[in-house]
């Protein structure tokens, strides 16, 4: 039986990837700073995962200290590891580059096989980003490391995709420009397969988003017709969006490069190859029930 390695277990990728590993037969260790994340749904509706965990392994990426042995007898490294959300003080240097370079040192030494990384599709376009440039440094990194490897670069998240719903919600979506790019979110449960399905085939790049291909715009309506809402949509100017952005970075230069990114990808198209099954109003719809459910069952 092969033995895998999940860092980002805890994140909304992570956990569909974990599940997935496990669905295909795989023995999975996986790496947390915070194990109790593993034992509930996560916000953004990714599964429980605890169960299809063999091993758990307590490590935080950015400190090699706390990585001791976590390849011993690892045949394949799958890290969705990265800053989306988290508030704490790590820059996306210190996490998706050198946190990285971290496992990857420990991959090499323990001679894993391969390698698999989760990237971002159309990354040329963004490294302005020092988001994009950190993983993006890092996948030189693995490219050079003579390990077998398997670079993914998906499209936006269903999980990202919620923030729409959750504008609607407020009764207002607001969109960078004019919302008329378009891209193909994906699922984590359709991008897990194909982050599973690469560590059994000899591909080094692979782009992927979802079955379904929308503008920015059409998902701000989506949002409302599934709450049975008349649509409110209002544009604001990239310009200005750019003024707010300088305005943010002299207090929190994170936040500042978090809004520069979804400015970035709201005012650029983005469709991969499509894989999976997921559509987005069903996601919309089962994100509604799950809050309606908490909502009468605190
Ligand atoms: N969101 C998108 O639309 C999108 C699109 C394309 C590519 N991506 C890439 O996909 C990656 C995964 O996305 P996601 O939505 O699954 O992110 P996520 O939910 O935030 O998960 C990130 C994972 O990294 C872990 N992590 C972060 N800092 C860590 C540290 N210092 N030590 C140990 N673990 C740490 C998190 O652990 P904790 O739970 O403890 O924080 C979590 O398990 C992102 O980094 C991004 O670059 C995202």
């Amino acid at each position: 039986m092969k033995k895998v390695l999940v860092a980002g277990a805890t994140g909304y990728l992570g956990k569909f990837v974990v599940r997935e590993f496990k669905k295909q037969g795989f023995w999975v260790r996986a790496l947390a700073r915070n194990p109790r994340k593993l034992e509930k749904v996560g916000p953004f509706l990714e599964p429980r995962v605890k169960d299809y965990i063999d091993e758990i392994f307590i490590g935080e990426i950015t400190k090699p200290e706390t990585l001791r042995g976590i390849c011993k007898d690892i045949d394949i490294v799958f890290s969705s590891i990265g800053i989306t959300r988290q508030k704490d003080k790590l820059t996306f240097r210190d996490v998706d580059y050198q946190g990285n370079k971290n496992l990857l040192d420990i991959a090499i030494d323990s001679s894993v096989d391969k390698f698999i990384f989760i990237s971002i599709f159309n990354a040329q376009i963004y490294q302005y980003l020092s988001g994009v440039k950190a993983r993006e440094d890092f996948v030189r990194e693995l490219k050079k490391s003579g390990l077998k490897y398997t670079i993914i670069r998906p499209t936006g998240y269903f999980s990202d995709m919620s923030e729409f719903l959750n504008m609607a919600r407020r009764g207002r979506v607001y969109l960078i420009g004019k919302g008329e790019n378009r891209m193909n979110p994906i699922h984590g449960a359709d991008l897990a397969e194909v982050c599973v399905k690469a560590a059994s085939i000899d591909k080094e790049e692979i782009n992927a988003g979802g079955p379904e291909i929308f503008s920015y715009r059409e998902i701000a309506e989506l949002a409302f017709h599934v709450l049975e809402k008349k649509p409110r949509i209002t544009s604001i100017p990239q310009g200005l969006i750019n003024i707010l952005i300088n305005a943010i970075r002299v207090f929190n230069t994170k936040n500042a490069e978090i809004l520069e990114f979804f400015t970035a990808a709201m005012t650029n198209d983005s469709i991969a190859p499509t894989y999976g099954n997921h559509f987005l109003k069903d996601y919309y719809e089962e994100l509604l029930n799950a809050s309606n459910m908490s909502m009468h069952y605190p």
